[in-house]
């Protein structure tokens, strides 16, 4: 049995099962308080208030997924674990998926589907502000999510697909505006996120010195350098496979 698939066949829907339970006990809960049943520990875990936990349980779900799905690159890269990548898009898009609930729940549960009263705190809690514009930078990457649009996208994909950084950002800032004391858990989610995104911009960094100095080299060799210079290219052909693996989209 192939790594590639062990990974399809059973590690993917172990993930996607694991991705769903937070999503499935707040159901149970919302459930049980519905039919009265009080007692039920999932009733219980959503506690005097249960509005704001959902709402919070879905937020904090949501961030988690989005910087998991931001450590898929590193440690992929860095554990070399290439089948990391096929977990990718599922973690993306579960990230998406409790996101988009945790605003549902705003829209419909806590401001009873007031679209005036939403926009108004847009404008006026900057805590909102930066939670919705991040939602918004995430709305184009869900619907973009096909292989379909991958095709035809190309390369815009990639630069389009970039915007998950700022989404990641904006969600830290988000979380961090609101808490009002004890800062020590969003600061947890900041570090992270500035850890994965630091790494990707030192390796985009290397990168371009990289691209940078193989050009000057290829310069300086000259007309004499040509034998070499066709070395070059067959080792660049021979990494291609690699390197679009690298290439591939951020996230
Ligand atoms: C990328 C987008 C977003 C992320 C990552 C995110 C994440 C979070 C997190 C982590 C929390 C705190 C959870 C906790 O205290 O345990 C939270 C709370 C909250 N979020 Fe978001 N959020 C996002 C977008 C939004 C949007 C679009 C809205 C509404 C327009 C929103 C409204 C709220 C509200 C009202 C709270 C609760 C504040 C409170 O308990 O006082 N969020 N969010």
């Amino acid at each position: 049995m192939s790594p590639d698939y062990l990974a399809r066949r059973y590690v993917k829907p172990i993930v996607f099962l694991l991705c769903l339970l937070p999503a499935i006990w707040l159901a149970l809960g919302i459930l049980a308080l519905q039919s009265g049943n009080m007692n039920s520990s999932a009733a219980l875990a959503l506690g005097a208030n249960p509005v704001e936990k959902v709402q919070d349980t879905l937020g904090i779900w949501g961030l988690r997924l989005l910087l998991v799905t931001l450590a898929v690159t590193p440690l992929r890269v860095l554990g070399g674990w290439p089948k990391l990548q096929l977990f990718r898009r599922m973690l993306g898009l579960f990230a998406f998926f409790y996101i988009a609930l945790h605003f549902l729940w705003y829209l419909f549960v806590d401001q009873a589907f007031n679209w005036g009263q939403l926009f108004g705190d847009v404008v006026k809690r900057p805590y909102i502000t930066a939670g919705f514009s991040a939602f918004l930078l995430l709305v184009p990457l869900a619907v973009t999510s096909t292989q379909r649009a991958m095709r035809r996208l190309g390369r815009r994909w990639q630069k389009l697909h970039r915007l998950v950084y700022a989404a990641a950002i904006l969600g830290c800032v988000h979380y961090w505006w609101q808490v009002k004391a004890d800062i020590r858990e969003p600061l947890i989610y900041a570090a992270i996120a500035a850890l994965l995104l630091g790494w990707r911009g030192l390796r985009s960094l290397q990168r371009r010195a990289g691209a940078q100095q193989a050009q000057s080299g290829a310069r300086t060799r000259g007309p004499g350098g040509e034998r070499d210079a066709g070395k070059d290219q067959e080792s660049a052909r021979s990494r291609a496979p690699v390197q679009r693996l690298a290439d591939q989209p951020p996230a």
